[in-house]
């Protein structure tokens, strides 16, 4: 708190300090001019309504202290590539902004050219993907239903279509959209026989194409078949065909369950043992699993023990949870983070990610699923609830063709 001093500071005083505060000095040069002390001068400003004067250093002081950095976020098409920076802001050595810092400890990745498959941001800096290490040492993607595990896998494959071979195995349909978009080549695994996707997987090798395995309107035990098949084929390719390529499995609990789910327990190992060749033994071959799954307490162990890279998304269940960071070697808390993450978001790991847990907020596609994006809350058709029982309820021409089987009354 400033007291006026007992210094006297008169009518005369104040117009020579007016003078002077116009002249840009200081408080304190005012003062000495003066004779009289800073707290008068200070007091006289307050009253008078004036500012302070800066010294120059003070100026370039408090000019700098104002400053912040502008936000540095451009749309995807306009970026140009700058790898996580980890040189400093500003010339002195000893300041290091909080991205350079973070970056400098999760230590991501840096690949260049088409090594360099950019999946999204960390923080205000891109993340990349470098495709050749992940070609031999394989990716594991968790997350619950809605995470953002088949967007992840879709801009992954499309970042690096063109690049690298993809087969691509899809229980939903979800990849056909990749035909039209980059020219895969769509096989709908329910018009084809056993002996022909074998033959189909074997061309594909050969030929270095790209698939969409796409196994939609097909019971479990049959998608099982088709797989087994299919990989097998690729698995039995000769040497001179063994190019590096992508092999994509979404929902490869399915494919490579950890339970007895009811099917039939021969398919069922068949299946499984061609996911974990794909996984342990496919390297050498130059197959490289990437699998997608919901649940890892739902996907046998021998398929996501092979996977030296993870991407993990909002997990709720402890077990899951536990068993990612049994997988991961994180920490509690690291793992801990996983609840808390947003769909799209995911926590990467590995080889060819960075080398300790890092945060990815994965970014947009290009192609786009069956059903589109989700359409969320729309609101309900505005029928007066007797109308839409006489729709629901009305008769059909082929009405009594087929007799309803009744229920049969309990007694
Ligand atoms: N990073 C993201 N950015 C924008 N939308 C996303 C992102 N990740 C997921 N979504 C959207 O969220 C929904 C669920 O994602 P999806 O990949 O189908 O989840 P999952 O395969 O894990 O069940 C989709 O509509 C998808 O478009
Ligand atoms: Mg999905």
């Amino acid at each position: 708190m400033l007291h006026q001093s007992a210094q006297p500071f008169n009518e005369a005083q104040k117009m020579i300090a007016r003078a002077l505060y116009e002249d840009g000095q200081t408080d304190r040069q005012i003062a000495d001019v003066c004779s009289t002390s800073v707290n008068n001068i200070i007091w006289w400003r307050k009253e008078e309504g004036l500012p302070e004067n800066l010294s120059r250093e003070a100026q370039a002081r408090a000019a700098e202290e104002a400053w912040t950095p502008p936000v540095a976020r451009k749309p995807r098409a306009a970026a140009k590539r700058s790898p996580v920076n980890v040189t400093q802001v500003t010339s002195d050595p000893r300041i290091v902004s909080p991205e350079a810092a973070q970056a400098a400890y999760v230590a991501p990745v840096q690949p260049d050219g088409d090594n360099a498959i950019e999946i999204g941001m960390h923080m205000d800096a891109k993340v990349y993907v470098d495709l050749a290490e992940m070609l031999t040492t394989r990716l594991l993607i968790q997350g619950n239903s809605g995470s953002g595990k088949t967007h992840l896998l879709r801009r992954l494959l499309e970042e690096c279509a063109g690049i690298v071979q993809q087969i691509v195995v899809d229980p939903e349909g979800d990849f056909v959209s990749f035909g039209e978009a980059f020219g895969h080549t769509i096989v709908e695994a329910k018009d084809h026989t056993s002996a022909r996707l074998a033959k189909i997987a074997g061309r594909a090798r050969e030929l270095r194409g790209s698939v969409v395995l796409s196994l939609e309107g097909m019971e479990i035990e049959q998608q099982m078949d088709a797989v087994t098949v299919f990989l097998n084929a690729l698995f039995a390719a000769g040497p001179e065909h063994w190019h590096p390529a992508i092999v994509a499995v979404d929902e490869a609990h399915l494919f490579a369950p950890s339970m007895d789910n009811g099917e039939d327990k021969e398919t069922r190992k068949e299946c499984r043992s061609a996911m974990a060749n794909l996984m342990c033994r496919g390297r050498k071959r130059g197959l490289a699993g990437i699998i997608a799954t919901q649940r890892l307490a739902k996907l046998h162990k021998s398929v996501a023990a092979e996977a030296s890279n993870f991407l993990m998304g909002r997990t709720f269940m402890d077990i899951d949870i536990a068993r990612a960071a049994d997988l991961l070697g994180m920490s509690r808390a690291d793992s801990e983070q996983v609840r808390n993450l947003s769909r799209g978001e995911f926590i990467g790991l590995g080889p060819a990610i960075a080398r300790r847990a890092m945060r990815v907020k994965i970014g947009p596609v290009i192609t786009h699923g069956k059903a589109g994006d989700e359409k969320g809350i729309t609101p309900l058709p505005t029928m007066r609830p007797e109308d839409m029982q006489a729709a629901l309820l009305a008769d059909d021409e082929d009405e009594g063709e087929r007799p309803v089987r009744h229920l049969r009354a309990v007694n």
